[in-house]
């Protein structure tokens, strides 16, 4: 039977660490998956998680099941991290958190809940976004549209966003990017973001935030602003966070379902549904990952130094941003490529198109995802001069 089945093309960004890996070129750039490193181009892990790991290997008494839900330590830190530590919906019992097995996880638990208590609502999703979120949400069955979101000047397109999200129905799902949207950049600013959620209030939709990405646009609080406006003003949304990045624990899987509702007996109705929907996917979530971040929210000094080694991630990113920006300048490409310095997070959308990709992977040996997006934190200072030049050579 397995005879009728077709090959089919690997992910075109995870295919990238195999390319990179494969490529013998000493000088090539990856700037390709979106992982942090620093200027020696290492992943390395965080001394916080050292610390933490440490004294779980000294506690740790069981490896017995920890739940659909998870470790309540760790979802209380995380809905505290999210919403804030003083966050009126945590007093009024209104979210639910379930931990999951990463972002990508709690988006698959996200995607399911809404199929299976929200029939007939659709999901609208920027254009462009994480080409994943399409996979997992097609997986799920929904239905999906999109919204414009980076204009063919490679700009953010509010208004074009704001025009098609005023013909969603009402009750369909509206994806928005927390923080440091990927692929693009570029980021919804105060003024913005109350304009969604009066769009949201107006027209009775239903936001599903995702939140990979917090504490590397401009810091852990500043990233959940829109995030915190629309929890505080709304009776329902859903959240789906990850601590992936702003742990450094991409592989042990650990993100977070958040279900916000009405009130606490709304909120204890769409709960019991998370764990039926976690349990059919894969019961319960790993746990090493979800220990780690609980211990290091939990303990004062752990988490102080979390939070140093947070902002200087995220700095170091920032400090590239314009320092490649600057190293365009003896090109004459400093103006055209000025949008790299105000976009947040890891990633850029350069503007660069898919065949000046291909030359700058084939002729120096840089690597990018073909839609054009940089991953910035890939970049060493040493290398800029030598990007700078391939950059300019492909857009001759
Ligand atoms: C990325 O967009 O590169 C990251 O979120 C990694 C992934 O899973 O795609």
């Amino acid at each position: 039977m397995f005879e009728q089945i077709a090959r089919v093309p690997g992910d075109a960004i995870l295919g990238l660490i195999d390319a990179f890996r494969q490529d013998t070129n000493p000088v090539k750039v990856d700037l390709g998956v979106g992982v942090y490193r620093n200027d020696r181009g290492d992943t390395p892990v965080l001394e916080s998680v050292k610390l933490a790991e440490a004294r779980l290997l000294e506690q740790e008494r069981t490896k017995s099941y920890i739940g659909s839900h998870g470790d309540p330590r760790y979802t209380d830190a995380v809905l505290s991290l999210v919403l804030g530590e003083r966050s009126p919906v945590l007093d009024a019992h209104r979210a639910s958190a379930t931990q999951s097995p990463g972002g990508t996880g709690a988006l698959r638990l996200a995607a399911d809940f809404i199929k299976a208590n929200l029939p007939g609502k659709s999901i609208w999703l920027s254009d462009p976004t994480w080409p994943n979120h399409l996979g997992i949400f097609e997986a799920a069955g929904l239905d999906m549209h999109r919204y414009p979101y980076v204009s063919a000047d490679n700009q953010l397109d509010f208004e074009g966003m704001i025009s098609a999200l005023e013909q969603a129905p009402e009750g369909d799902v509206v994806l928005l990017h927390a923080c440091c949207h990927n692929p693009s950049g570029f980021d919804l600013d105060h003024d913005q973001w109350r304009q969604v959620l009066a769009l949201i209030q107006r027209r009775g939709l239903l936001p599903l935030v995702d939140f990979a990405y917090q504490g590397f646009g401009d810091g852990l609080d500043e990233d959940a602003f829109g995030t915190r406006l629309l929890a505080e003003s709304l009776d329902e949304m859903i959240i789906t966070s990850s601590c992936s990045k702003n742990f450094g624990i991409y592989r042990e899987r650990t993100g977070c379902f958040i279900l916000i509702a009405k009130n606490q007996e709304q909120m204890e109705n769409v709960r019991s549904q998370a764990a039926i929907t976690a349990r059919e996917n894969y019961s319960n979530p790993p746990a090493h990952g979800g220990a780690v971040v609980a211990e290091i929210l939990g303990d004062p000094e752990l988490r102080s130094r979390w939070v140093a080694e947070v902002d200087e991630m995220r700095e170091r990113i920032n400090g590239l941003r314009r320092a490649f920006v600057d190293s365009l300048a003896p090109f004459g490409l400093s103006e055209r490529f000025a949008h790299v310095a105000h976009q947040r997070g890891m990633f850029s959308y350069t503007g660069l198109s898919p065949e000046q990709v291909d030359r700058l992977r084939d002729e120096f040996a840089i690597y990018m995802v073909r839609s054009g997006r940089a991953n910035v934190a890939g970049l060493r200072r040493e290398q800029l001069d030598y990007v700078a030049r391939a950059f300019a050579a492909v857009c001759q």
